[in-house]
């Protein structure tokens, strides 16, 4: 561990978060745990850091969620800033500030930070052509643009990328391009935008910079930004830092054609950490905020400038290391007399259930969700996501342990048995003993001696730190549960249950040992579940916080005589039916036919949507009527009924998510619109060959969708 603590600056920033969305597991994994665990870390070090985060207000993001709510996007970014502010605060993620880009003060840093731009000479201006829609009069960014892609075929691509194949596009590859807004064909425009020339410090400071770092940095992030300086093609190009949009920070109105532009929301959202520290030292100027004592710089210019000597560090997920390594580092450099990026210690993705985490298709753990669906489980899921934190490579998160080998790193299994069977049975053994044999006081140690427990709370307080230091997380939690497995061990060899009437001094001093430990592990483990540490500490009687990490090694950390209070319940067992449900709404969300209309993913509710879509996309769907011949259960598939539908001239097969709330004698004879050109999928082993529509009917259950007058199988419905 680094000696040398007391002189430590840190600035340390987590992403700022879309205000379009709530946050899910991967969110927290990748990048807002770690950053939180750093931070606490570092602070018991008694370095001097500042952590800093807010929502990302502008772009294309919010503008689309706001057009398909029919609202505006300042009221989708109010409401998901409270929401994001309050999941934060709910898993103790410990933001000393946490502030939003739609500010004044965020504008007027974002601004000056251009014109400081310009006025060195970085920003040159070019006319481009762009996508037009002329029915509403506006330039479309790419991802309001959609056409046909290139490679595969799928007509909904993205003019950013295409969701089907996953390549990156631009607009001008699309086939066929058509605009979201209107659905109408767009026309190219001129239009003018400022650059800044990224290629001209590749070569004069950027790459060097970057091949600097290539012993401290991670191998992922190190890769990503070489290949994105390579040569020939991958050379870094000018960028655009403006905008056609009406929703951001606007381009000063004094410049020559500023008109409906605003600066591009990457450009400006990184600036956002240095206006939520501006915003900081302002709240606490004005008295609105304390300045806590880990914070020794009095203004915002010591953890930014050259001068403040702070690190700065950044946590991000893997798709925005390009922006924190190249570009924002780019802009401070050229800005002049800023610190650059120390390390950027960025994740990989977290899968869930062995899927991809997608926002559009709803398939994640919502953090809002899980916080209301698994109450009082908040260091439960802080210590199952560090323990598979995506460090090196993605991972899957899992929820069940199915006894086998597979799934030991499961929800289920880190907390059974590393949580209650490991952590939560040393405190519980600890405390209970105390309780019985010694009167709830922390026993005398007498003559006995034990140095070998010390010993071990030395080298773990040591292990952790280094990993810490060093970003590798689940090494650190690893060394904690080393040390607790180690206390189990401790007790299990010396019994102080059996010896107590006969060498009772010998179990005192059995027994100080252990809650000597108990207490090291509640210190210890407080970077990673900081509700965990305090209840260890309560119970084994400590009550001042103000620790300092070296100071845990130290020998003895409650005193003999200390009262404990009455025993308490540390962590809980998951039990199949608390995760069942959880497992079976994901399955819901991969299986097509049951449609959900309202974007759970959002804890408010929202207006009805009002994304239109052309009539000729309309016309692409063939819907027509189909009548049920038959309907057959499928083992071990509790939603899902196995149609046989009459179609006129043909019979399909088509798999329904209804099984729970209709029988097959329910449903047999009904006539039903089917949409037919749906593509085919598997599921279940069967081939589902199209979707039977449903309405929203009361208490969650589907209703049908039945013709009212006489028609047969394969009329069409249009
Ligand atoms: O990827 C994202 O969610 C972005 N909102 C992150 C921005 S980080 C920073 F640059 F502001
Ligand atoms: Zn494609």
């Amino acid at each position: 561990m680094n000696k040398s603590n007391e002189s430590r600056r840190f600035t340390v920033t987590a992403a700022l978060p879309y205000a379009n969305g709530p946050l899910h597991i991967g969110h927290i994994a990748g990048c807002y745990l770690p950053a939180d665990i750093y931070v606490r870390y570092l602070r018991r070090t008694g370095a001097d850091v500042l952590f800093i985060c807010g929502s990302d207000e502008h772009g294309v993001p919010i503008t689309l969620r706001a057009e398909q709510e029919g609202t505006s996007p300042r009221e989708v970014v109010d409401r998901y800033h409270g929401i994001l502010k309050e999941a934060f605060s709910a898993l103790n993620i410990s933001f000393d500030y946490y502030h939003r880009t739609s500010s004044e003060l965020h504008h007027h840093t974002a601004r000056d930070f251009f014109l400081q731009l310009i006025e060195k000479g970085e920003l040159t201006v070019h006319t481009t052509e762009e996508f037009y829609d002329e029915s509403v009069g506006r330039f479309l960014a790419d991802r309001y643009i959609v056409g046909t892609c290139p490679t595969c075929g799928y007509e909904n691509a993205y003019g950013d990328q295409c969701e089907k194949c996953g390549r990156s596009l631009s607009p001008a590859e699309l086939i066929h391009p058509r605009s979201r807004l209107s659905g109408s064909i767009p026309v190219r425009r001129p239009t003018r935008h400022w650059y800044m020339d990224l290629g001209r410090h590749q070569d004069t400071w950027l790459k060097s910079w970057i091949l600097s770092k290539t012993e401290f940095w991670k191998s992922n992030v190190l890769g990503q930004c070489l290949s994105w300086m390579g040569e020939g093609d991958n050379h870094l190009r000018p960028r655009a830092v403006t905008r056609d949009l009406d929703w951001g920070v606007p381009v000063p109105a004094h410049l020559e054609g500023s008109q409906g532009k605003v600066l591009y929301v990457w450009f400006e959202a990184p600036i956002g950490y240095i206006s939520a520290t501006k915003a900081f030292f302002e709240e606490v100027r004005l008295g609105h905020i304390a300045k806590p004592p880990w914070v020794s710089g009095s203004r915002w210019e010591d953890y930014w400038k050259m001068e403040g000597q702070s690190k700065l560090v950044h946590f991000i997920g893997k798709d925005n290391i390009v922006f924190h390594c190249l570009i924002f580092p780019a802009m401070l450099k050229a800005a002049g007399d800023y610190i650059l990026p120390w390390q950027v210690p960025a994740n990989e993705f977290l899968n869930l259930e062995g899927q991809k985490i997608s926002t559009s298709r709803n398939y994640a753990v919502w953090v809002h969700e899980y916080l209301s669906e698994m109450p009082g489980r908040v260091d439960e899921l802080r210590y199952v996501l560090a323990a598979g934190m995506p460090e090196q490579r993605d991972n899957n998160f899992v929820w069940k342990y199915d006894g086998t080998d597979n799934t030991t790193d499961s929800y289920q299994a880190r907390v059974n048995k590393e949580l209650v069977a490991n952590l939560g049975n040393f405190i519980n053994r600890v405390v209970m003993l105390t309780h019985k044999f010694f009167d709830a006081k922390i026993p005398d140690p007498g003559p006995n001696q034990f140095p070998e427990r010390q010993l071990e709370v030395k080298a773990t307080v040591h292990a952790i730190g280094e990993a810490l230091e060093q970003f590798r997380f689940r090494d650190a939690l690893g060394s904690l549960m080393k040390l607790s497995a180690w206390g189990n061990r401790f007790l299990q060899i010396h019994e102080p249950w059996k010896i107590i009437h006969t060498q009772n001094e010998r179990a005192a001093a059995v027994l100080y040992e252990a809650a000597q430990l108990a207490v090291a592990l509640g210190m210890l483990c407080e970077p990673f579940m900081p509700n965990t540490s305090e209840k260890i500490c309560r119970m084994l009687g400590v009550q001042k916080r103000d620790w300092r990490w070296d100071t845990i090694a130290q020998h003895e950390l409650v005193p003999p005589g200390i009262q404990i209070p009455a025993p308490a319940i540390l962590f809980r067992k998951v039990e199949d039916h608390e995760i069942i449900p959880q497992i079976q709404k994901l399955q819901a969300m991969q299986n097509p036919d049951i449609m959900d209309k309202k974007p759970s993913s959002s804890p408010s509710p929202t207006s009805s949507g009002h994304h239109f879509i052309s009539i000729e996309e309309f016309k692409k769907l063939r819907l027509i009527v189909a009548r049920i011949l038959k309907a057959e259960r499928i083992p071990k598939a509790d939603k899902l009924l196995k149609l046989t539908l009459d179609i006129g001239d043909d019979q399909r097969t088509v798999l329904s998510g209804i099984a729970e709330h209709y029988g097959p004698e329910e449903v047999e004879g009904r006539l039903v619109v089917l949409v037919e050109n749906l593509a085919p999928r598997i599921m279940r082993g069967f081939e589902s060959q199209g979707m039977i529509l449903m309405a929203d009917g009361p208490e969650g259950r589907p209703v049908f969708i039945e013709p009212t007058g006489p028609t047969k199988p394969g009329s069409p419905v249009s």
